[in-house]
């Protein structure tokens, strides 16, 4: 063993940790090396922080709601928000756009577990006809997006190490979907290591660590590790439009949100939507001793979630995220390189880990606790940070689950809904159910329109107007 191996293995040991390396002695030359290196990626000193924090008997498992209150946010002009002060925000965010100084990310580090989906989520068909993936309408409509305004843009993508090779591989098959693949950068986010409930970390088999992606709030510091951050720098780029990979109707560079962002001095902004209803799944803008927090919606007390302003009626916690923001650069870095950076937070799961004699453990209930950063962990630190809202029926639709809410189904309803309306906006008749559902097929390719704007304009280019009675495929129009 080298001096290098039993000082690792040391440290473990004095940390309370010896039982990763159990049975390191019987493993091969191989599978020892794969221990050795998981074991140096593990930063004991934060693990045992959090396990005195988050995990020992008497830790505080509850979140502060103190004093707290719903945040301001500025409304759509179709719910009493200023049309000028729009217009304003949406001519700044594009003079923004077309000085390259914005780039596309997407957090795509997440498994799709939930959704009963084997492969990286970004790969999921999702389109209703043509059955795109969700990489493939992001893709296009950054593609749209750079061609409209004159400035191809930067893509940054972070997966995860379980997903990484999948994914560039996956981009490498498509050609880039035809952005400049010198545009388009991966990088991984980090890993954290699952301990049991005394606080052990867990191995997964006798070689191997229990390691898990370290959360989306992981992906502040794997931009700055990277050298996403420098990269950006050096290509005069100061602005990210941040989304998940989970939501095809996000309108990935929307200038008017954007331009909210950059006239208000903010460093952190992010959209909200009206909540359809209390007990709905998302996080809630609030405020808390002057600062904007969100809190997760397994954290607000039901009664607080079901509350409601006695005047409108309307809920009183109604401003929902939907995890879409706009971020600025050097703010990432002060929030990576810094001293206290994001909270984590802990999740019990059921973590598959070895016995006492190696064997195969796959637990049937919750036997260890993952730790995770959430990005949205970021706003209290945020200068100025502001609120905005969108509509869902532009932005929001996110694919979670194999079926029921937020489904593959109900996403596919969605975008057919979304071109229907683009379609009637220019004053063509769509035959559609009473929910707006078009009877027919439709699918309209992000290169042809990724809003309703980019639509209209490439709508009012086409010289014979298409029938949409019997289903419409709208490809790119010609350049
Ligand atoms: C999330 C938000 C919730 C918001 C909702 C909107 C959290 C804790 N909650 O819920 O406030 O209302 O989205 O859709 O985030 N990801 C990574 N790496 C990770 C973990 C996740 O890249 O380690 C990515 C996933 O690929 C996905 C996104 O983050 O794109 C969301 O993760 P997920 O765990 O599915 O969040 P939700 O519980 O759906």
């Amino acid at each position: 063993m080298t001096r290098d191996t039993t000082g690792l293995i040391g440290s473990f040991r004095r940390a309370g940790q010896g039982q990763v390396f159990a049975f390191f002695d019987r493993l091969p030359a191989e599978s020892q090396a794969r221990l050795l290196s998981e074991a140096a990626e593990i930063d004991l000193g934060e693990v045992d922080r959090l396990v005195r924090t988050l995990v020992a008997e008497g830790a505080s498992r509850t979140v502060d709601l103190e004093g707290l209150s719903p945040a301001p946010y500025e409304r759509l002009p179709s719910h009493g928000g200023d049309p000028a002060a729009w217009s304003r925000a949406k001519a700044a965010g594009e003079t923004a756009l077309r000085s390259g100084r914005v780039a596309a990310f997407t957090v795509a580090g997440g498994q799709g577990t939930r959704l009963g989906y084997d492969g990286p989520k970004g790969t999921f068909p999702v389109t209703p006809v043509l059955r795109r993936s969700l990489f493939q309408v992001f893709a296009w409509k950054i593609l749209a997006a750079g061609r409209r305004f004159g400035r191809p843009l930067h893509w940054f993508i972070m997966t995860s190490h379980q997903n990484h090779a999948q994914t560039e591989a996956f981009f490498e098959e498509h050609g880039h979907f035809g952005l400049d693949r010198a545009r388009v950068h991966f990088f991984r986010q980090g890993r954290m290591p699952a301990v049991d409930f005394s606080g052990k970390i867990l191995l997964e088999t006798e070689g191997s660590l229990a390691l898990s992606p370290d959360g989306h709030g992981g992906s502040l510091r794997a931009l700055e590790r990277s050298g996403a951050l420098d990269l950006m720098a050096s290509e005069g780029i100061d602005t990210l439009s941040y989304f998940q990979v989970d939501n095809p109707l996000v309108r990935c560079v929307d200038a008017a949100f954007i331009g909210w962002h950059l006239t208000r001095g903010s460093e952190m902004s992010s959209k909200t939507v009206p909540k359809a209803y209390p007990e709905e799944k998302l996080g809630h803008f609030c405020v808390r001793g002057g600062e904007l927090v969100v809190i997760e919606y397994s954290d607000l007390p039901l009664a607080l979630q079901r509350e409601r302003d006695p005047s409108t009626g309307a809920l009183r916690y109604e401003a929902g995220s939907i995890a879409i923001h706009v971020i600025d650069r050097e703010f990432i870095q002060r929030m990576a390189r810094g001293a206290d950076g994001l909270p984590f937070h802990r999740a019990d799961k059921k973590i598959s880990t070895v016995d006492a004699d190696g064997r195969e453990v796959r637990p049937g209930k919750a036997n260890g606790v993952k730790f995770e950063l959430f990005v949205f962990d970021a706003l209290p630190s945020a200068r100025r940070p502001v609120v905005v809202e969108t509509s869902r029926a532009d932005d929001f639709s996110p694919v979670k689950n194999a079926e029921g809410v937020d489904s593959p189904a109900t996403c596919r309803a969605d975008q057919l809904r979304q071109f229907a309306r683009w379609i009637r906006s220019v004053g063509a008749s769509v035959p559609t159910d009473s929910t707006g559902l078009p009877e027919a097929p439709l699918e309209v390719s992000p290169l042809f329109g990724y809003d309703e704007g980019s639509f209209a304009e490439s709508w009012s280019r086409l010289g014979a107007k298409p029938a949409v009675a019997d289903g419409l495929c709208l490809e790119a129009p010609p350049l």
